[in-house]
């Protein structure tokens, strides 16, 4: 399969670049900015190196393997990517008086009189990306672009604090901005060109097609990835990896890990699939029956469902430190699944499946992209058994290339409930971490409803700006990146009749991300707002006020423990 690698300089947009090109239909993958070029990839038909928030002269600037400038395939810089390439090759990179960022009008020369040579017709392919009478299927079609006459205005989105002043030898300027500083460079005869501006950020107008432009026009890709071929593939590598023997999935009632699971009996025979799922009673309401049913109809005939709510409360029992909280739980996973493991009697040949995902790599910093964010905390982690089938080679991470909404689209197209498909992220230690100090039964039956009443109705109600009659085309819920409800350790007074009565506090949290490492509020229109909290006091007679968190993040993490 036809696929771009992207060498990752640190930019927060190296992931956009890989989304987007993905979105085109073409596999990309990440690797650290300095990593060295992987040795003969048939499939391999260009490189995007990205932006950075580092400049070319400061020793923490990523250099690139001298084999990516000697290998013959496009290279596309972005950005730094840009500067980059021009540094390595000669020319001359500057801080700019006062850093660029926004929108920025770029006038584009479109091609006229390249030499007919292959880096003519690239240069030609390329510029038709900026062509404004092209639309985006001229790009994915195969056809020949036609050459686009100059010149093109658009609005471009840059954010760089340096700048190209003198271009290196063989490079010519085929766009500049509206301040004055080149904005599109292109090699006249290597098959290398660069953008000062960002064509991955949504601000950027022809973005697509810009990027487009290089991934058909210049790299010849084909369109070959698409979730179906993304199932026959996982299909082929299972087979020979793991062949007739076992599997084993612990399922937590997540989309990732419901998804996996989906994708383990649809690739395999639905007898070697063994699905575990602990109902630790820190579940949403709910949960483990939509859980269960939606793995039924796909046809899972090993699924084991663990009971242990009593021993999870008894384990969180008087303890209010969140750190201990979590330790607990953790512990007690650990604990449960291998006592479960050995009432199975799996023979030890059968393999362990994770439900990782490709930024959960790139998270925990395992040789995807050059930054390690945040850790995720998952009770999967650091777990002796991962461990040990990890050192014997049995692990397998059907998910692994996948971003989380291509998990969603692969859910839908192995017909797994739309529930299931859209469900918001939800933390390994379930609720505990949403009941503030002590975690009882009684205070998971509470939050558990006013939960449920603020999903329901966050999933009834349109988003802003969709229709109001008949069901919404897309939902509040649809709208949020996370949404859910926390209970409070305080009583706060209210009257209820002519009697006061305490009553606890409930705060909602609704925000808007796009992975979960920053978040925004969300903008929850006021009229929704006031019905849902009228319509948790009036069903949950024990919570006696509502609030609503309006913090970002960072200072705040989403959850609250
Ligand atoms: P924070 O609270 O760190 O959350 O801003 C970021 C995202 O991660 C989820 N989260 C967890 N997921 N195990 C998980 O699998 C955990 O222990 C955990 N803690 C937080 C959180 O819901 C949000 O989506």
């Amino acid at each position: 399969m036809d696929k771009l690698l992207i060498l990752d300089f640190g930019s927060q947009t190296t992931q956009l670049i890989a989304r987007r090109i993905r979105d085109l239909g073409v596999y990309t993958e990440i690797l650290p900015g300095d990593a060295p070029l992987p040795p003969g990839d048939p499939g391999l038909r260009g490189i995007v190196l990205s932006g950075s928030p580092e400049s070319v002269y400061t020793p923490e600037g990523a250099v690139p393997d001298p084999a990516v400038y000697a290998c013959g395939l496009p290279l596309l810089g972005i950005c730094y990517g840009l500067q980059r390439m021009t540094h390595d090759q000669g020319g001359l990179v500057e801080p700019l008086p006062k850093r660029e960022y926004g929108a920025v009008a770029v006038t584009v020369t479109g091609a006229a009189g390249e030499a007919a040579s292959p880096q003519g017709e690239r240069i030609r392919n390329f510029l038709a990306g900026f062509d404004p009478a092209l639309p985006l299927r001229a790009f994915t079609g195969g056809a020949p672009l036609p050459a686009s006459p100059p010149p093109h205005v658009f609005t471009a989105w840059m954010s760089h604090g340096d700048t190209l002043t003198r271009l290196a030898p063989g490079f010519r300027e085929y766009g500049r901005s509206a301040t004055g500083y080149p904005a599109v460079v292109i090699h006249e005869q290597e098959p290398w060109f660069g953008l000062q501006f960002h064509p991955e950020v949504t601000h950027c107008e022809r973005g697509p097609e810009i990027l487009a432009g290089f991934v058909f026009g210049v790299c010849r890709c084909k369109a070959e990835w698409s979730m179906e071929h993304y199932i026959e593939a996982v299909r082929s590598s299972l087979t020979e990896r793991v062949g007739r023997n076992p599997v084993l999935l612990l399922i937590s009632g997540g989309v990732d890990s419901t998804v996996a699971g989906a994708l383990l009996l649809k690739t395999l025979d639905a007898d070697q699939v063994h699905l575990m799922y602990m109902d630790t009673g820190l579940m949403r309401k709910d949960e483990t029956r939509t859980v269960k049913a939606a793995l039924e109809r796909l046809g899972a005939r090993h699924l084991h469902l663990i009971h242990c709510e009593a021993e999870f409360l008894g384990a969180l029992r008087l303890l209010t430190d969140p750190e201990e909280k979590r330790k607990a739980i953790g512990d007690l996973f650990i604990t449960i699944q291998e006592r479960e493991l050995g009432r199975l009697g799996l023979p030890d040949s059968y393999f362990l499946a994770q439900g990782t995902l490709y930024t959960d790599l790139i998270e925990s910093g395992k040789g995807v992209g050059k930054k390690a964010h945040v850790i995720k905390s998952h009770h999967n982690v650091g777990s002796p058994l991962v461990e040990a089938k990890r050192r014997g080679g049995r692990i397998i991470e059907p998910l692994d290339r996948l971003y989380k909404d291509e998990v969603r689209r692969l859910g839908r197209l192995l017909a797994l409930d739309e529930a299931v498909v859209r469900r918001h992220p939800f933390p390994g230690p379930g609720l505990a971490v949403r009941i503030i100090g002590e975690v009882t039964r009684e205070k998971c039956d509470i939050l558990r409803e006013a939960d449920a009443i603020f999903i329901e109705e966050l999933k009834k109600r349109p988003a802003p700006g969709q229709q109001v009659d008949g069901p919404p085309v897309r939902s509040l819920y649809d709208d949020m990146w996370q949404a859910f409800a926390v209970l409070l350790p305080v009583r706060s007074v209210g009257v209820a009749g002519d009697v006061r009565k305490y009553g606890w506090v409930l705060a909602l949290r609704a925000i808007t991300s796009v992975d979960g490492m920053t978040a925004d509020v969300y903008p929850f229109p006021p009229k929704d707002l006031l019905e849902i909290s009228t319509l948790i006091t009036n069903a949950v007679p024990e919570i006696g006020r509502v609030t609503y968190d309006i913090s970002s993040k960072p200072p705040a993490t989403i959850e609250w423990e």
